[in-house]
């Protein structure tokens, strides 16, 4: 009756049925799992926005695979203010990142064929690509206390075979936070050349810098020296996921640009997925941008200032965080990822992610929303702090 696509594996993991046990019994938690930033109390402008939905053009239907040309402008504009220039003839606008990565595996991937991913990222890319019947092979991210995250070379020398078709870079990465770097950006293009493969760059957090690096690469988009696919759309930039409006922005060599973008408009018509009212909402929504975000990023340096801070936080435990809405702890291997998490969840009251989530390569790594309200927040950490450090006595006991 059904496909194998993928396994589709619906048993409820021990986490999963603790939270829901401790939720049905209707128990306080602390959740730094938190990351939906329509429920972390960060939207003051609620009725302007939802004014700007009922804009009369609505009511007509005017089917165009790359989007409406008002919206695309509006994205355009969104470059421009941060120095780059996109063109509206290279972008298609997309119901979420999520649904663009599959439209973008379907344009560069038979079944069966490759596409490099990092490792540890984004959770949900293994159900965007088996869904879509395309492998991935993941390439490391590797971490130094001195340098922070970088790109393992050889890890992507060493993936790359004939079937493989692009690799995904996510800038900053989730949750790492880490962006792409000059340098790292010349050797991904000398790859790519080589190897004739697109890009596909995940951007949804690229607003979210915090302190500076000259050496960042703040974003792709326009990138000229390599096919590039530049994801993004309001579910980060605005903090709107529940409005579904994305993009994908295409640079590169003209004549590959001409056909990718082609190629793009009969997916895209396929589906016209984007509805008319958030299209035309978009231009007024996005002169809110910058007091949207300005609210988000004092949220997340209030939150990281209190964890980088904190009294029991132990030396090094918090890896070097460049960007984006998480923060990654390194705890010591006392108990497994899994036992640990469950501990703080049980004891504490505190849920956390556990690196596996995101295929660390190794354990144990814990992962904390900085989205959450700063007062959930320090309470969170000043009992999970402590228990963490308690881990070596329980093991010892
Ligand atoms: C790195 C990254 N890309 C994409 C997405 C999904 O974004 P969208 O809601 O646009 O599908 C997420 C969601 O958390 C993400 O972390």
């Amino acid at each position: 009756m059904f496909s194998s696509r993928i396994k589709w594996d619906l048993t409820v993991n021990r986490l999963a049925g603790l939270l829901a046990a401790k939720r049905a019994a209707g128990q306080p938690i602390l959740d730094l799992t938190e990351a939906n930033p329509t429920r972390t109390g960060l939207l003051s402008t609620g009725a302007e926005l939802l004014n700007q939905l009922a804009i009369p053009d609505s009511l007509t239907y005017q089917p165009m695979p790359r989007g409406l040309e008002k919206a695309r402008e509006a994205v355009v504009s969104y470059y421009r203010e941060r120095g780059l220039r996109t063109d509206p003839a290279q972008l298609h606008l997309t119901a979420s990142s999520s649904e663009g990565y599959s439209w973008l595996f379907k344009l560069l991937a038979n079944q069966g064929e490759a596409i490099l991913v990092p490792q540890p990222s984004y959770p949900l890319f293994d159900f965007l690509a088996t869904l879509e019947g395309v492998r991935l092979i993941p390439y490391q991210l590797r971490y130094y206390h001195h340098l922070g995250w970088r790109i393992d070379f050889e890890s992507i020398a060493d993936a790359i075979t004939s079937d493989v078709r692009a690799i995904i870079i996510v800038s900053p990465n989730n949750p790492t936070g880490s962006f792409i770097k000059r340098d790292e950006l010349e050797k991904l293009h000398l790859i790519c050349q080589q190897h004739k493969l697109a890009v596909i760059v995940d951007e949804v957090f690229s607003d979210y810098g915090l302190g500076e690096d000259p050496q960042r690469v703040v974003s792709m988009a326009g990138n000229d020296q390599s096919l590039t696919f530049v994801l993004s759309g309001l579910s980060k930039i605005l903090a709107l996921p529940q409005m579904k409006l994305g993009w994908i922005a295409t640079s590169g060599p003209p004549a590959l640009v001409d056909e990718a973008v082609e190629r793009l408009d009969l997916i895209a018509d396929t589906f016209l997925s984007v509805g008319a009212p958030v299209q035309h909402a978009l231009p007024g929504w996005m002169g809110h941008r910058s007091s949207l975000q300005a609210g988000i990023l004092e949220r997340l340096r209030t939150n990281l200032d209190r964890l980088a801070n904190h009294p029991q936080l132990e030396p090094n435990r918090l890896l070097h965080l460049e960007g984006g809405w998480y923060a990654t702890l390194e705890v010591p291997r006392y108990l497994s990822e899994e036992e640990l998490v469950i501990r703080l969840l049980e004891e504490q009251g505190v849920l956390l992610h556990p690196g596996y989530f995101f295929d660390f390569e190794r354990e144990s790594y814990l992962v904390v929303s900085l989205l959450p309200a700063p007062d959930i927040f320090a309470e969170a950490l000043d009992r999970l702090l402590p228990a963490i450090a308690a881990t070596g006595t329980i093991k010892q006991a």
